[in-house]
This record gives structure tokens, C-alpha cells and sequence, in this order.
């Protein structure tokens, strides 16, 4: 009979970066909202406000890409923070820290600056499960936006985010674990957790996600109601095997799958 690992609880700094290896590429966001934003504007754009944004990764790579660019990271939690400060923060030189900067606060809050693009990304707006507060932040968003100013955020659906189910990842040192528990038809609530496989031993339960499920249409009609001029959504390419190509393209029609993920942008 095989013995069990016993499972002791991973550190901090470990349950972050599984999740950082697990579940972003914010490279691969800043390249297509460099590409959007300058198809959109003829220009680059300069400031990025990366609310919801954990340990900020995105908006260190952001100011790394030239000298005239600002970030801002927001969050709640001092703790993504505070891991972002110790492992992104500090592979900014000294000159690009002053362009970058953390603000541990609610993304409700009223910001004093205003930024050319504003980002909700891995779905952390699915936190807000009432329309009433989900208008709420998008105004905010709106406000927080500069003339030339656009609102990107990402979005998953497709009949298997539905079912109960859990879908394992493999990567390098580790299994990742995207574990729907519970869809309610009635309220389009969801139960997902993030567990981890390392060294043998299962992690369960590393991240907790309690979200209502927005679909497509009623994102863009509430960024419109927000003040939003329009939205464009966008819809990925396939490889020849059915799986997506990363090349995602504005669309207004296409065929339900079992799983898609993609973008808006809302243009103030
Ligand atoms: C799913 S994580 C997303 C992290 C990062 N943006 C990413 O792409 O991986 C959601 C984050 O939102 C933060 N959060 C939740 N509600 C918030 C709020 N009202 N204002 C600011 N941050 C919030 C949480 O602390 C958490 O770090």
C-alpha cells in the first residue's frame, strides 16, 4: 500500500509563484494592448492602472518597456504585494521604480490620476455579483480614464465552465488544478478553486474563487450604461488542432465551444 504525503501548507511565497507560473502571461496581454491600443489611437499608449493586480507583475514589465511609461498596481491584499514589491519590484532599475507604483486600496476607490489604460485581468471583476456594483466599478473605471483611454479585461465562458469538473495542467515543476465545484443556473454564481500538485503532495484549495459568471452581452451593455462610447470583443484563431492560436481578432459571431477565453475593450 502506498503511503500519502503527508501535505504541510505551502509558503507564501511558494502559493504565488505557482500561481503566477500556472495562470499568467501578462506579456502576451501587453503585447496585444500595445497592438490594439495603437490601431485604435496611432500612438502608443503610456500609462497602464492595473487594478485587481496582485503582485503587479504586469505593470513592472509595463515601465520596463520605455522610458516614458507609468504604472500603478492596485490591490486589497498586502500580501500579493508585498510579494510582488520583493520579486518584480526589484528587477526594475532605480530609475524605472519611479514609474511604477503599488497602491494597496480598493479599485473603487477615487484615484488622483488618470491613465491611458486601465486593466481587470484573470477575471477578478467577477467578483462583483450584483449589476448594481458591477456599474459601479465600471464608471469608476471610466472616470479613471484619460480621453484617449481604454478599459481591457478578459473573459472565459463556453458550455464546460459550467460543469463541475477539474482540470489539470502540467508544468514544469508542478500540476495546476482549475476545479469548477459549483455553477448556480439560478444566480450565475461559481464555486472555482486553484490546487497544486508539487513534490507528491496535492494542495487543495490554494485559491478560492466565489464570482457570478457575466456573459459577453451583458458586460458590453453595462460598460455602455457606464459611459463606455463601444466595445469590441474579440474572438481567438484556431490552430489546425482546435486549439487556439493566441491571435485574437474583433468579431461579433462565431460558434459556442467548450471552452473560450478572450477580451474586451471598452473605449471611453
Ligand atoms: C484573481 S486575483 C488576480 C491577480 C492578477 N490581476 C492576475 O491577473 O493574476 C484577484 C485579486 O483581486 C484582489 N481584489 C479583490 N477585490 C478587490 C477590490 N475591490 N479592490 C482591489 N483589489 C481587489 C484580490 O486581493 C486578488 O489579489
Amino acid at each position: 500500500m502506498t503511503k500519502k504525503k503527508m501535505a504541510s501548507a505551502l509558503t507564501v511565497e511558494e502559493k504565488h509563484r505557482l500561481y503566477e507560473d500556472s495562470v499568467q502571461c501578462h506579456e502576451a496581454d501587453i503585447e496585444f494592448i500595445n497592438k490594439e491600443y495603437k490601431r485604435l489611437f496611432k500612438r502608443d499608449p503610456l500609462s497602464l492602472r492595473e487594478d485587481f493586480g496582485g503582485t503587479a507583475a504586469m505593470a513592472c514589465d509595463w515601465v520596463k518597456q520605455d522610458a516614458t511609461r507609468t504604472a500603478w498596481g492596485i490591490d486589497l491584499d498586502p500580501e500579493p504585494i508585498e510579494y510582488g514589491k520583493k520579486h518584480h519590484y526589484t528587477r526594475l532599475n532605480e530609475e524605472e521604480q519611479t514609474r511604477m507604483k503599488y497602491i494597496e486600496g480598493n479599485v473603487l476607490d477615487e484615484f488622483d490620476f488618470k491613465s491611458d489604460v486601465i486593466v481587470a485581468f484573470n477575471f477578478s471583476y467577477f467578483c462583483f455579483k450584483k449589476r448594481k456594483q458591477l456599474l459601479e466599478y465600471f464608471k469608476k473605471v471610466h472616470q479613471g480614464l484619460k480621453d484617449e483611454g481604454t478599459f481591457f479585461i478578459d473573459l472565459f465562458g463556453g458550455t464546460e465552465c459550467f460543469q463541475p469538473m477539474e482540470e489539470k495542467t502540467k508544468h514544469g515543476t508542478h500540476n495546476y488544478y482549475w476545479d469548477c465545484d459549483r455553477y448556480n443556473p439560478l444566480t450565475g454564481e461559481v464555486l472555482y478553486y486553484i490546487h497544486f500538485k508539487i513534490d507528491g503532495v496535492k494542495h487543495k484549495k490554494v485559491f478560492t474563487y466565489d464570482w457570478r459568471m457575466w456573459s459577453p452581452a451583458e458586460l458590453r451593455e453595462i460598460l455602455e450604461e457606464a459611459g463606455f462610447s463601444k466595445s469590441i470583443i474579440y474572438w481567438e484563431g484556431d490552430e489546425e488542432d482546435g486549439t487556439g492560436d493566441g491571435e485574437f481578432y474583433p468579431s461579433e459571431d462565431e460558434e459556442n465551444c467548450d471552452s473560450w477565453v478572450t477580451y474586451i475593450c471598452a473605449i471611453k
